[in-house]
């Protein structure tokens, strides 16, 4: 009765023959590939005839003349193959309270909020902002902007008003919604006091109505005529909503992500070619079955809460956990609690995650996960930042028991699911390498010219032939998004932006880091150039700063800034003081996740006679490593004995 789409048989790959048969229907015609799996997978309105219009490259068109729904590939199409009354989410409170809502639930509850956003006027191409926190709501957002149409950017609980002002105002934004409060590890945060910070000023003339979800009834300021809360609307409204039919290119959502410039860009997924791959992925990957419970830990504020929670597993008609909190709250068993209680067989989080645990075990044992029953578990997965082989191996011992596979997922905001990752009790496992590309991404190791380099020399990460998920564009800038993915020089190589190498025997690829200006700090990515224009933008203080990322043993990266300010180099005390002013005006500017760890302050940068910042050296400094490159062109030696240690 309770069969998940598309019947399982067909779905689960067998074995490394499979895989490499998958492989090889793909390079033989790979537009052909993806069009059979696009007819299985997903729910057409109108079947597309051709797959792949690539006449305008490298803006791919996917499935162009079929129409379909997401949310009604996600929702109604399980409810109406009877299988209403399966559980969609198991969602548990930051305090432990469960929620669980069925197929039928969800789909009334999405039509209803779908139906709300229509009474205030919002359609096809509008978009809509949703800064919401880890909620049944949130995820119903996410799904009832899909069944309108309405292209939805989902902004990160933690960021900031400004940067939640800088997304509204690119998106050109109509609606919000938002929350009054979200809770975290005990606390009430707030978020609506965040969003009128944000608006001040009028500063947004493309937004009418703000949304307001009551999910602690913490006490809020009001702006009449545009403030609303979502249970008002909402009351009265249908819970039947006849989804809109929309081309398979139609923007789903847009995500902003850092790049190489201060600048965030806006990532925009379609909705046929997104969700074919979200759908395909979680079949694959995590090997998706009926009696599976999956746990994504990501917050649907970044990519893999997109595909890995409010889409892939939704539109194989899955069940899984949505989680509000924290994974150290109550303590830092948490997570292996959850998993006991809610008895998952799939789970998939970040290595800073399991890394903070693993420390959090060695000092509070009873946090252990061997003091919980974790024989639910069959498969693992990983995903955000490289893996360290230590860290994988207590995963694998100690959460899997030994007997769970890890898939080491390599994706990014811009290829809208998994890339390169080995597929459970298929793939041979080699912790730290996220092993081989999923069947149809034509992954490779590339020099500069867009040379294929041998297996065993390092290179730069490429995928040679377009996938029905990749970004189709940068919003409202379509000239970035060609120089960011398609240089020139790689031969109409999607350029990821990874450096990477092959294992010489097994071909297996190892990601060995940014090629670019962005770090990796716990999961999350940051721009270099954000934060230092964050930091710069203290004019009163700041003259000067430069960012580099270094190693950090939980959090992957950590942020590391050095700055010359507008007064003497401070030293002692009031250094101190001045770069905890600094880290909380980050805090401000961008959000807590980009506050630097450590700040240094010089006299000045050490720069090229040319005046070009040497953050090669200053990488070094950071780390605390001797500086060993050459320094012959540097103009002002001195300051690296001044900047090699802390104030
Ligand atoms: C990094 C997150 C090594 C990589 C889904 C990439 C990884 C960036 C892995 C994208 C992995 C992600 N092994 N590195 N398994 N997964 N990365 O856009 O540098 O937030 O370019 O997407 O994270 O981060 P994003």
């Amino acid at each position: 009765m309770s069969t998940l789409f598309p019947p399982l048989q067909q779905a689960r790959i067998q074995g490394m023959d499979q895989y490499q048969a998958l492989c090889g229907e793909a390079e033989r015609d790979y537009p052909a590939y993806w069009a059979r799996l696009a007819r299985e997978f997903l729910s057409w309105k109108k079947p597309f005839t051709q797959a792949l219009n690539d006449s305008q490259a490298p803006f791919f068109k996917w499935f162009e003349d079929g129409l379909l729904n997401v949310s009604y590939n996600c929702l109604d199409r399980h409810v109406e193959a009877g299988r209403g009354e399966r559980t969609a989410l198991i969602f548990e409170t930051d305090d432990g309270q469960v929620r669980p809502v069925t197929y039928r639930e969800l789909l009334a509850l999405t039509s209803r909020m779908a139906n709300a956003l229509k009474s205030r006027g919002v359609k096809k191409g509008d978009r809509v902002v949703i800064y919401m926190p880890m909620s049944v709501e949130g995820v119903a957002a996410m799904q009832a902007c899909a069944r309108i149409g309405a292209t939805h950017s989902v902004v990160f609980g933690g960021f900031s008003a400004q940067s939640l002002r800088d997304r509204i105002q690119d998106a050109g934004a109509v609606l919000l919604i938002t929350a009054d409060e979200q809770m975290r590890g005990g606390k009430a945060l707030a978020l609506k006091s965040i969003v009128d910070e944000a608006l001040a000023d009028h500063c947004c003339p493309t937004l009418k109505d703000v949304l307001v979800y009551r999910r602690t009834g913490g006490a809020v300021a009001w702006t009449e005529g545009r403030d609303l809360w979502l249970h008002e609307v909402m009351a009265g409204q249908s819970d039947h909503c006849e989804p809109e039919w929309v081309e398979a290119e139609h923007p789903l959502f847009l995500l902003y992500t850092s790049g190489s410039t201060g600048k965030p860009k806006g990532v925009q997924h379609s909705s046929g070619g997104y969700l074919l791959h979200a759908a395909l992925t979680t079949s694959w990957t995590f090997d998706l079955q009926d009696s599976d419970v999956f746990w994504c830990t990501a917050d649907i504020g970044w990519v893999t809460g997109h595909s890995y929670i409010a889409y892939g597993p939704l539109a194989l008609g899955g069940t899984e956990v949505v989680f509000e909190g924290v994974p150290t709250f109550p303590d830092a068993g948490r997570f292996w609690q959850m998993i006991q209680k809610h008895k998952v067989t799939v789970f998939y989080t970040a290595p800073t995650a399991i890394r903070s645990l693993i420390k959090a075990a060695e000092t509070v044992p009873t946090v252990h996960p061997k003091n919980y029953d974790l024989s639910s578990l069959r498969i693992l997965g990983s995903v955000g930042e490289p893996i360290n082989p230590a860290a994988w191996e207590w995963y694998y011992q100690n959460v899997g028991g030994g007997r769970c596979p890890i898939v080491d997922t390599f994706w990014q905001t811009e290829t809208g699911g998994h890339m390169i990752t080995p597929l459970p009790g298929v793939t041979p496992m080699a912790p730290g390498s996220c092993t081989l590309p999923f069947p149809g991404i034509q992954a490779a190791i590339v020099d500069e010219m867009g040379n294929d380099v041998p297996n065993g020399t390092g290179g730069i990460l490429v995928v040679k032939k377009p996938w029905p998920s990749m970004i189709r564009t940068i919003w409202g800038d379509p000239e970035r998004f060609k120089k960011s993915y398609y240089p020139e020089e790689l031969k109409g190589y999607y350029l990821a932006g990874d450096g990477a190498i092959r294992n010489a025997e097994t071909g297996y690829f190892t990601i060995t880091g940014r090629i670019d200006d962005v770090l990796n700090v716990s999961g999350h990515r940051m721009g270099t150039m954000e934060i230092e224009s964050a930091l710069v933008a203290h004019t009163e203080l700041v003259a000067e700063a430069a960012v580099v990322g270094r190693p950090d043993d939980v959090t992957g990266e950590a942020i590391c800034a050095f700055v010359v300010l507008k007064r003497a180099r401070p030293t002692g005390e009031e250094a101190k003081a001045i770069a905890n002013e600094l880290r909380n005006w980050v805090a401000k500017e961008i959000g807590p996740i980009a506050k630097p760890k450590e700040i240094r302050f010089g006299d000045n940068l050490p720069k090229t006679r040319s005046g070009k910042i040497m953050r090669r050296l200053l990488r070094s400094l950071a780390k605390g490593e001797a500086v060993t490159q050459d320094t012959s062109t540097l103009e002002n030696p001195a300051i690296l004995d001044q900047l090699a240690k802390a104030n």
